[in-house]
Formats: C-alpha cells, sequence, structure tokens
C-alpha cells in the first residue's frame, strides 16, 4: 500500500532489476553523505501555531520566475526510460498536470524535443559540458529549439564518486547485457514486458553518432567517459555567452562558490551534492543552506535537492531560505512503481503533507512561510542517539 514516498522504494524495489534499483538508490563510497542528507532534517523542528482559524492553503511557489503550484519540482535523474518505458515523457507529464517544472537529464533515453513535444508543462534541461563541444552546442540547441525556459548545468560531477553497488553489480563497467544481469532481469517480467518489449531502449540525442555505439547501456557509457573532467569557472562563462535563457549552476555547498555563480552571472543555483553520489562525507544539503541563504538571500534564486522525502522537509527548505525544492529519487522510484500515475500519486502525496503541516503551523500560504522564514523553524542542537 502506497501510504508516503518512501512506499514507492519498496514497491521499486519489487518491480526493478537489482542493478537498476542498486543504481538508483545507492551513493557513493561509505555512504555518509547519503545517510547525512536524510537524518539532518531531524535537527530542524517546525513551530507549531494553533487557533488560527481554518484556512485555505495557498501552495503556490515563485521557482525561476515561474509561478508553480507547488514549491517542487523534478530535478534531473538519468535513464528515466530504463525503468519504464518512455518514462522520460510520463515524469514530464505529471509534472506538467501538477502544474510544475520538470528538468530532463542529459543522460536521457529520450531528447528534450520529443519530451518538450509530448508533455508540454515548464521544461528545463541539464546539461554536462562534454570535451566535445561540438556535442555540448549541438545538446544546447536541442534544449533551445524544445523551449526550454532555463539550463542547468551540473557542477559536482566532473569526475564520478565510486558507487560500490555498482561496481558489484557490474552496472556502467558493462555496455552489453551480461548473462548475469539478463539472468537478473528475467525475474521482473513485467518490467521486462514494459521496458524491453519493443526493443531494447537508446540515447535518442546521440543516435546519431555512430562513435557513441549502440544501445543505451553503451551509449551512456561512452557520454559519461566523455564528461569533461578539467571544468572550471572559465567555462561557466563560456556557456553563459551561448546560453540566453536562465542559467543555473547545480551542485553548490558552500557560500564561497554559491558567490561564483552569482559573478559569473548564472540566475540561479542548486544546493546539492548529487544525493550523496560523489563527494563521500560531504555536508548535507540542509545543513548547507542556511549560510548560503544568509550570504546570499535576494541576490540569487536558491533552489535544493537531496532527500526530500516528506513534506515536513520541504517546508524546512523554505523556511531556511529555499525558493523551491527539487526530487529526485523519490520520483524515480514513483516512475519506477507505477509510471506517470504514480508520480502523480507522489506529488499528491507531498501537497496534502504540505497542506496539512502548514495549516498546523498556523501559516495560509507557502509565501507567508518564506516571509516568516527562520522563525518557522527550531535547530535542535540536541546529541543525536
Ligand atoms: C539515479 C540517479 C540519476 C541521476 N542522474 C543525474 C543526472 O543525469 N544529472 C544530474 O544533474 N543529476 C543527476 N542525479 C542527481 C539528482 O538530480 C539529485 O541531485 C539527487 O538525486 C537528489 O537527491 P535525492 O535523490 O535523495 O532526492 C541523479 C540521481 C539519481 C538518484
Amino acid at each position: 500500500m502506497i501510504v508516503n514516498a518512501d512506499d514507492f522504494r519498496d514497491a521499486a524495489r519489487r518491480r526493478l532489476p537489482k542493478i537498476f534499483f542498486d543504481y538508483i538508490d545507492g551513493g557513493s563510497f561509505g555512504e555518509t553523505t547519503l545517510r547525512r542528507n536524510r537524518d539532518d532534517f531531524d535537527r530542524w523542528a517546525l513551530e507549531q501555531c494553533v487557533l488560527r482559524g481554518s484556512m485555505q492553503q495557498d501552495l503556490c511557489a515563485d521557482i525561476l520566475g515561474h509561478r508553480a503550484a507547488l514549491p517542487l519540482m523534478l530535478g534531473p535523474v538519468g535513464f528515466l526510460g530504463l525503468y519504464r518505458r518512455d518514462g522520460e515523457i510520463a515524469a514530464a507529464r505529471a509534472a506538467a498536470t501538477a502544474g510544475i517544472p520538470w528538468c530532463l537529464s542529459t543522460f536521457s533515453i529520450r531528447s528534450i524535443g520529443s519530451v518538450a513535444r509530448a508533455a508540454g508543462g515548464e521544461g528545463y534541461f541539464q546539461l554536462y559540458i562534454l570535451d566535445d563541444r561540438g556535442l555540448t552546442e549541438e545538446l544546447l540547441a536541442g534544449a533551445e529549439r524544445a523551449g526550454a525556459g532555463a539550463l542547468f548545468v551540473t557542477v559536482d560531477t566532473a569526475i564520478t564518486g565510486i558507487r560500490e553497488k555498482d561496481v558489484r553489480n557490474g552496472f556502467r563497467a558493462a555496455t552489453r547485457l551480461t548473462p548475469a544481469m539478463l539472468m537478473n532481469m528475467a525475474t521482473r517480467p513485467a518490467w521486462c514486458l514494459d521496458v524491453l518489449g519493443k526493443g531494447t531502449p537508446s540515447v535518442e540525442a546521440v543516435d546519431h553518432r555512430a562513435e557513441f555505439g549502440r544501445g543505451a547501456l553503451e551509449q551512456a557509457a561512452n557520454l559519461s567517459r566523455r564528461i569533461d573532467k578539467t571544468l572550471s569557472w572559465a567555462d561557466v562563462a563560456w556557456l553563459r555567452e551561448r546560453w540566453n535563457g536562465k542559467l543555473v549552476i547545480k551542485g553548490i555547498l558552500t557560500a564561497a562558490d554559491a558567490q561564483l555563480a552569482r559573478s559569473t552571472g548564472a540566475d540561479a543555483i542548486v544546493i546539492s551534492n548529487h544525493g550523496g553520489r560523489q563527494l563521500d562525507a560531504a555536508p548535507s544539503t540542509i545543513s548547507a543552506l542556511p549560510e548560503i541563504a544568509e550570504q546570499l538571500g535576494g541576490e540569487i534564486d536558491i533552489l535544493i535537492d537531496g532527500a526530500f522525502r516528506r513534506g515536513s522537509d520541504v517546508i524546512k527548505a523554505l523556511a531556511l531560505g529555499a525558493s523551491g525544492v527539487m526530487l529526485g529519487r523519490s520520483y524515480a522510484f514513483a516512475l519506477a512503481a507505477g509510471g506517470e500515475a504514480g508520480v502523480a500519486k507522489l506529488l499528491n502525496i507531498f501537497r496534502t503533507e504540505l497542506t496539512i503541516n502548514l495549516a498546523l503551523m498556523g501559516l495560509d500560504s507557502v509565501d507567508a512561510l518564506r516571509r516568516n522564514g527562520r522563525s518557522a523553524v527550531r535547530f535542535l542542537d540536541a546529541p543525536r542517539a
């Protein structure tokens, strides 16, 4: 039974082959940051405020200049089309129907053009700058043609952290399905029928480039090898000149880097540690937020991601200065478990939890919460068990 966001994780585990479930679920190395992202929400309490009368809740929020129906958006998650057939389109449709933006990963089965055409809504594109600048410009042109209103440049993955579950499963190292993978997939017939039933998916954006090989696994392995490992702020400046829409830097954890993003011309940042998949032992995102918001609040739009599973998590981030929250694993699991309807249900769960918690805090809107800011939360400095 699906009652909360975590229930989708269990449902996805039952439906997905182990290699894909572990790829979504895992973090890097000892998974310290992965755990911290979740645990550190408990260090903040929400202020209860009673007898304010019954009230109509307004959950709308401004995200990158767009009035969204919820203070949420779907962040970029790679390979959605391997968890569900046309998963990118299904997720984007659920977002569009709920009135929130979606952001398509560079590592997607369907291209930004196809997703924008099929789903509509407020769509953005996430770019990995590749050492092949020609292909990078091709991806940019595709995003522009598709009408993407913002470009998210991910800057925390020039070098990939080791995700030990993937190493054990042989994921990413493999460019073709191995016998062990095939045997594992055979234990998930519903997934096989859905995702492999009409042939092996491939990465639409590089299908025309023979050098990337054929089939999603080989193309993805070649794409990730081409992520520029020498990326610097000069490359962000290069991108700023080429992109006329909003530019968002994803993967910021310090106020100093947030300042640099602003001075390089970024419109927004995403406070992110890639869901604990990169620098292990990095701080949680919720612990990094207050200092960044204090130093840059009002000067740049601040988005955040990392283990948001509850409406109360979202409320804490908004009170601490974020203008919106990006979902990652929670919607990837909901998509794997239930397709478009699964993501719609997840967003509905967030909507309900936000509504009830705001009411119990005596607040009638997300805007009022953001105005109250830090006074809506309390830091609990008690030692944890
Ligand atoms: C399976 C998976 C694939 C991801 N792929 C990308 C990607 O292609 N580009 C990107 O910028 N971030 C990617 N991310 C990171 C997410 O955008 C986000 O930062 C992170 O998942 C947030 O943490 P959460 O999953 O705990 O909510 C990926 C995350 C996961 C779990």
